[in-house]
């Protein structure tokens, strides 16, 4: 079945087509991958169907339910969650306030910790388990590695319970053991129902993690199918190599 899904997506930076007419099927259920050299326009797709951006032209549609242009937060409740390339963790908040601010983004630090709801501090607790850094609880944001900054920043995802979860490179910048410990979480949250949705230039995790790859070339996408189907495309090839 398909999840998220767009027809003709647009948008242009100026006279750069950063996302051009792009029509792609990513599969619900399912772990997707979303590939294409730098400047291809992976991350501008990804804001344009959080609702960052608003397209200049297509739909976006999550399982039928049209969700073009929608704010941010509609589009959350609509079931979608996303990380960022450049993470986005607040370095003077213990890992534990930056889960807890995840739920509720408007409120000030000394009200959120005035009025953390116990439940959500439990569930948070729960998250930092699974992402395996219940230890640096109390620790600042600023005193993590880039990978433990990762995994906290998808426990923030994962806060909101989406059922489609958007990664941005999430193995960009981890060194080779977290990698491996993130590759496993999503497999293990996909067993679980929840939908992916990957940018990542690491090929050997694209690869192995995947059911089904989009490939997108100057805002295009050039090619869709299973790792073994893209891999052998010569359009992806070429967009690549430049063979
Ligand atoms: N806010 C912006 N203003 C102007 N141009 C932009 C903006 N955001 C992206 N672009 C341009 O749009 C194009 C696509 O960029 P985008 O960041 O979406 O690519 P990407 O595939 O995510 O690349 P990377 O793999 O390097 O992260 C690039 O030419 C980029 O310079
Ligand atoms: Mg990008």
């Amino acid at each position: 079945m398909s999840g998220l899904t767009t027809t003709g997506l647009t948008k242009s930076f100026g006279g750069v087509r950063a996302v051009d007419d792009a029509s792609v099927e990513f599969l619900d259920g399912r772990i997707n991958a979303l590939i294409g050299p730098n400047g291809s326009g992976k991350t501008t797709f990804f804001n344009c169907v959080t609702g960052m951006i608003r397209p200049d032209a297509g739909t976006a549609r999550l399982r039928g339910a049209d969700i073009t242009g929608l704010a941010p937060h509609r589009i959350a409740r609509a079931g979608i969650g996303r990380s960022f390339q450049l993470c986005r963790v607040f370095p003077r908040m213990t890992v534990l306030e930056n889960l807890l601010v995840a739920v509720r983004p408007r409120s000030p630090l000394g009200a959120l910790k005035r009025s953390a709801q116990p439940a959500d501090v439990a569930k948070a607790r729960d998250l930092l388990t699974r992402v395996g850094i219940e230890h640096l609880e109390h620790v600042e944001g600023r005193d993590l590695s880039y990978g433990q900054q990762k995994l906290l920043e998808l426990a923030g995802v994962l806060m909101a319970d989406p059922d489609t979860i958007l990664l941005d490179e999430p193995a960009g910048g981890v060194n080779p053991a977290l990698i491996d410990r993130i590759g496993a979480l999503v497999r293990e949250l996909n067993a679980e129902g929840r939908t992916f949705l990957v940018v990542e230039h690491n090929m050997d995790m694209v690869m192995s993690l995947s059911d089904h790859v989009v490939v997108f070339d100057r805002g295009r996408p050039i090619a869709q199918g299973t790792p073994a189907e893209v891999r052998d495309d010569p359009r992806v090839l070429e967009a690549y190599l430049g063979v």
